[in-house]
């Protein structure tokens, strides 16, 4: 088991392109990191500097303490599973998984158990004397991991190990993986871009945005404290609301106005130290799934009713995306399945303690 430091890592591409800046994650033992962010944002080429393929810029790589800048990549004991799986056509799948053993100089019968190993933890027992092009792609998916399974290296890396595969696929694999990761304990790093993968998947998640780390956290912290407004809309499905809102005293407290809505929302108490001077107007993030049906029963004390033009249901099965207008700000609520019905006037409940503040300049969340 192996711990991960990175300290202050930059990388520049030419004088005029920096990819990764100031980059600190220290990565514990046993856990499983998933690096998220948009195309082009850096991930892969944070991985990479991981594994050893190309060097910093500046910063240091610390490998149980040590620092292995200076490493070269087949001394690193890092495996790495790339997104295309790397499997060499003209061998089978038990060379193809034996392979790296080969190039440690292994005896024979090591490998030949090696390979036995990791092919029945992965169920590909029945597949080891077919070539990659007989396989499926979530066979070549698993064949890729048994072969960086087979080193039993120190950390695993996994560059969108998922994303050559069908929606369906995709699921599966990454139970899989989860249950794989559960078994062995094995530090692991994980760059995605699909943030279902990252909160599925996780123990912390590290988000990337044009090199530049955002946040580091669990995936319930992510998603409930988001650092700033990028976090917020790039973690949850369907998107934060965000909404620019006036804190307004009124004679029950503070509350903020959307637009020209006629409701005002009391905001939670937890937000009003950090609401009563500064901040005139706010940008609120409010969850797809912070709303309910208004209109019958009691509201409760965190709760509020309000106005809504609902001008359009998409309905997914289970739940209903009711896209509607409040304040004349365009909004999305997920509702369980037929909670509303028609199109037009109706009343959304709110649960306004998970409301989140962002200072509007500059994105931070408040509180
Ligand atoms: N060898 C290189 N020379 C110059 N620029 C590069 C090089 N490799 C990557 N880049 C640039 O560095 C940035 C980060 O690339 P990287 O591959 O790390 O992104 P990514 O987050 O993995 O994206 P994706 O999700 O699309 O795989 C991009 O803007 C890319 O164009
Ligand atoms: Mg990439």
């Amino acid at each position: 088991m192996s711990s991960l430091a990175l300290n202050q890592i930059n990388k520049n591409y030419g004088p005029n392109l920096a990819v990764l800046k100031d980059i600190n994650l220290h990565i514990e033992s046993g856990e499983f990191l998933v690096l998220l962010g948009p195309s082009g944002c850096g991930k892969s080429t944070l991985l990479h500097a991981i594994a050893g393929l190309h060097g910093v810029t500046s910063g240091e790589i610390r490998l149980d303490g040590k620092v292995i800048n200076d490493l070269p990549c087949q001394h690193r004991d890092i495996a790495m599973v790339f997104q295309s799986y790397a499997l060499y056509p003209s061998m089978t799948v038990s060379q193809n998984i034996a392979f790296p053993l080969q190039m440690r100089k292994v005896s024979r019968e090591k490998q030949v158990a090696g390979v036995q190993g990791v092919a029945k933890l992965l169920q590909i027992e029945h597949l080891l004397d077919r070539k990659p092009s007989q396989l499926s792609g979530g066979q070549r998916q698993r064949v890729a991991i048994g072969r960086a399974l087979v080193r039993e290296p120190s950390i695993f890396l996994f560059d969108e190990p998922l994303s050559n595969l069908d929606a369906l696929l995709r699921v599966e694999m990454r139970t899989e993986l989860k249950k794989l990761h559960q078994r062995m304990g094995k530090t692991t790093v994980y760059v995605t871009h699909d943030q279902i993968e990252a909160m599925t998947l996780a123990t912390r998640i590290a988000i990337l945005d044009k090199g530049t780390l955002q946040q580091v956290g669990t995936p319930n912290e992510v998603y409930d404290k988001p650092a700033n407004t990028f976090v917020a809309t790039f973690i949850g499905a369907p998107r934060i609301n965000l909404v620019d809102g006036a804190v307004v005293r009124t004679a029950s407290g503070l509350t903020a106005r959307f637009g020209n809505a006629e409701d005002v929302i009391p905001l939670p108490a937890a937000l009003v130290p950090h609401l009563m001077h500064a901040n005139p107007v706010c940008t609120f993030g409010i969850r797809p799934e912070n709303f309910a049906v208004g209109g019958a029963g009691g509201v409760g004390d965190n709760d509020i009713d309000i106005d809504v033009i609902v001008e359009l249901i998409e309905p997914t099965g289970s739940d209903d995306v009711i896209i509607f207008k409040f304040g004349g700000n365009e909004m999305t609520a997920r509702l369980r399945a037929g909670s509303i019905t028609s199109l037009g006037k109706n009343r959304l409940r709110l649960t306004t303690t998970k409301l989140i503040a962002f200072i509007k300049q500059s994105g931070n969340r408040i509180g």
